[in-house]
């Protein structure tokens, strides 16, 4: 009797189906032949407990809302569009600009709503169970599947049109322990999170503990989603080591569903090929993460300090930022993180001396505050001897890494690509000048910002022999600089192609001059970068691609978790929907 339940279970699980999924040329959309009929995907949903949904884009969410719209604070936030599946950070993302025809649903426009690259149905997935079904489903079925934790990609990897989705939203287990155990083997203190855990409740729950983690700057980044997948930078990294330097390799660490439908454990010693591609080899390739496990430390007390810059042109701003490079290594002793954005002041008159907005955010870890104005004064000094510089704030904050990190909510809701570059640190030792120059050519490109992220050196240096799919640029880096490209709803769909085309046309050759050497030198990391990149293969993944390429296929021999710019991607259309 138990041996019939087992089987009646099975084959509702799909495997009594499994005829081999076909190579076809195209995944199955509404109206191709094989596409599901109603009562499947009703089956499907009777299969994950009725959590599957129709997916809607989130201008048409807002419509639906009792009083027709989101208010601004609703929009730009984070955490409420993570109640959207639907919903992306950057809601670019959701539009089919290069749909023929374009489909948009614009925010306060539903009346012309479509549903542009916003998947059709998800599975708000509480279980491995969940999980395994809609891998299943999508394979038997040979349906784009597209995989998201928070939305926050700047690449777009976590939608798709015509697709499935499977948001692991609700997988937001946290769970710190002193001594993980592998065997009999005490591993050390470490935190487990589910895929949908958010980072701001990492350091709320590690405040509790008295832990830090390195995570993000961000509220609601998830770390065991695309975070740690793509390698994850902290302001901690200098002093602790990138994200996925600190997956531990001994316990089950990441938990991941394939594309067979299996849920593997996945440590140095179990899919030790596995281990590898997901600490750098990129979001989304591998199959649907369930929980990642981190090491996590004692925690201590930082130096958070700002220092707004104001600068009257841009040639001050470029001046800016090549006093800045040369002081870059001031901190090192420290092993400080830091963000230095210098951006357009929309607001400025144009008489006005703050023409750019150039902030230094810096962390200092187990450094007090007169230590910390200690270290940051000859910059100070330097750049206020700057024609057309001045300072309009400084601000100082001693106390828990915790809470220097803590972030409530993420501002978000625009529309917005991104391109960048690792700056090897011996740019900045060498050719500090070269900096200054190339700022002030990528303001003249229009570029409204251009952030600096100090988020290596230090251990993220030490840790270059550590074997996993990082790129080996982020070892000899010192910085992360990312350029922004923006655009108003209003912007016709010439000047939106003009925006989403400007890096790999212009400014990316401008930011190569930063990188000595050949192009095989130049790397950029693949969470906060172009999905348009010509040479992902090397600027993403450098020489891991070949190994990652041999994982992928033997793990994910149908190209079920195709992403943008991603593993394997060469081989599909721009939407993953046709092989090319
Ligand atoms: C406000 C903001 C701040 C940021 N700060 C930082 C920072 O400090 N450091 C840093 O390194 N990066 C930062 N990022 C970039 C961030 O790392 C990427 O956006 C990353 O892709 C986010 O992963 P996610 O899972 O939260 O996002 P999603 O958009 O949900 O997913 C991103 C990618 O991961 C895949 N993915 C998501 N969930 C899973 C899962 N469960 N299993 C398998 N694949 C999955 C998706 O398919 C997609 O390819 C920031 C981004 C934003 C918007
Ligand atoms: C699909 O293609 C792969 C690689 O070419 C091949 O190994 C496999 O047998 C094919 N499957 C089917 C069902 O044709
Ligand atoms: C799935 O089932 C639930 C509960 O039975 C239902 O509310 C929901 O509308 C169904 N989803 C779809 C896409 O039909
Ligand atoms: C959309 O409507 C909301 C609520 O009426 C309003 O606050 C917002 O400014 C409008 N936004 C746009 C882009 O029209
Ligand atoms: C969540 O963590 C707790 C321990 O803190 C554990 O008992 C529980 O099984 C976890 N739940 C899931 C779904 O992993
Ligand atoms: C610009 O002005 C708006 C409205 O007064 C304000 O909210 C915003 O912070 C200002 N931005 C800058 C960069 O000063
Ligand atoms: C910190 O510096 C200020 C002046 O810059 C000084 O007055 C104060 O005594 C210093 N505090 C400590 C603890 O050194
Ligand atoms: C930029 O500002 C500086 C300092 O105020 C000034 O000397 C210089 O002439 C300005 N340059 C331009 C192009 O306006
Ligand atoms: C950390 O900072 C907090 C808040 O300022 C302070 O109360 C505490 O004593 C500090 N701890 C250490 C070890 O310096
Ligand atoms: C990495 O290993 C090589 C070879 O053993 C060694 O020469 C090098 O110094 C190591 N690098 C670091 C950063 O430890």
């Amino acid at each position: 009797m138990k041996f019939l339940v087992i089987l009646i279970v099975w084959a509702a699980l799909g495997h009594s189906a499994e005829a081999p999924v076909s190579n076809a040329t195209c995944r199955s959309v509404p109206g191709s032949p094989g596409y599901p009929r109603q009562a499947e995907w009703d089956a499907l949903n009777a299969t994950v407990s009725g959590r599957l949904v129709a997916v809607v884009p989130s201008a048409k969410f807002c419509a639906s809302l009792p009083g027709g719209a989101c208010t601004d604070d609703q929009w730009e936030s984070a955490v409420f569009r993570s109640n959207i599946p639907g919903a992306m950070d950057q809601v670019n993302w959701e539009q089919g600009y290069d749909l023929n025809p374009p489909s948009l649903c614009l925010r306060n426009t539903t009346s012309t709503c479509g549903q542009g690259d916003v998947p059709l149905y998800s599975v708000e997935a509480e279980t491995v169970a969940d999980i395994q079904a809609a891998v299943k489903f999508s394979s038997t079925h040979n349906l784009r599947l597209v995989i998201k934790s928070s939305g926050h990609d700047y690449l777009g990897r976590s939608t798709a049109p015509s697709s499935l989705l499977i948001r692991t939203h609700n997988l937001q287990n946290i769970s710190f322990s002193d001594s993980f155990f592998t065997g009999s083997t005490d591993m050390g203190a470490a935190v487990t999170l589910g895929s949908g855990a958010y980072t701001n409740a990492l350091y709320a729950q590690g405040k509790a503990e008295g832990k830090i983690v390195v995570g993000a700057s961000a509220a609601t980044v998830c770390a065991a989603g695309g975070w740690v997948q793509g390698a994850g930078h902290s302001a901690l990294a200098p002093t602790l080591g990138l994200g996925a330097d600190n997956a531990l390799g001994e316990c089950p660490n990441f938990r991941i569903v394939v594309a067979n439908g299996d849920l593997l454990k996945v440590n140095q010693e179990w899919h030790p090929d596995l281990f590898y591609a997901l600490r750098g080899g990129g979001a989304g390739s591998w199959g649907v993460l369930v929980s990642a496990t981190f090491k996590t430390y004692p925690t201590f007390n930082v130096t958070s300090s700002v220092l707004l810059f104001g600068a009257s042109n841009t040639t001050v701003a470029a001046s800016l930022a090549l006093i800045h490079a040369q002081h870059i290594f001031d901190w090192d002793s420290v092993h400080a993180g830091q963000y230095f954005y210098l951006e357009e002041n929309l607001n400025a008159s144009t008489s006005d001396t703050t023409a750019f907005v150039f902030s230094v955010n810096t962390i200092m870890p187990k450094t007090t505050v007169n230590q910390s104005q200690a270290l940051l004064a000859p910059f100070l000094e330097a750049a206020l001897a700057l024609p057309g510089v001045s300072l309009l704030s400084q601000e100082f904050d001693y106390g828990d890494a915790n809470d220097a990190l803590f972030q409530a909510d993420d501002s978000v809701g625009d529309n917005a690509v991104l391109g960048s570059r690792l700056i090897p640190a011996a740019t900045y030792r060498d050719s500090p000048a070269t900096v200054g120059k190339v700022y002030e050519k990528l303001l003249e490109t229009g570029a409204p910002a251009i952030l600096g992220l100090l988020v290596a050196g230090g251990k993220v240096a030490e840790n270059a022999n550590i074997s996993s799919a990082v790129h080996p640029a982020w070892r000899t880096a010192k910085a992360h600089v990312i350029v922004i490209a923006e655009w108003d709803d209003s912007a016709s769909l010439a000047e939106i192609n003009q925006k989403r085309h400007l890096f790999q046309n212009i400014q990316a050759p401008i930011l190569d001059e930063l990188i000595p050497g050949s192009g095989d030198s130049i790397g950029s990391y693949s969470n906060e970068a172009d999905v348009l990149e010509r040479n992902f293969q090397t600027t993403f993944f450098g020489p891991n691609y070949a190994r990652l390429s041999e994982i992928k296929r033997t793990y994910d021999p149908q190209d079920l978790f195709i992403v943008g710019a991603g593993v394997g991607s060469e081989r599909w259309d721009e939407w993953g929907l046709c092989r090319l």
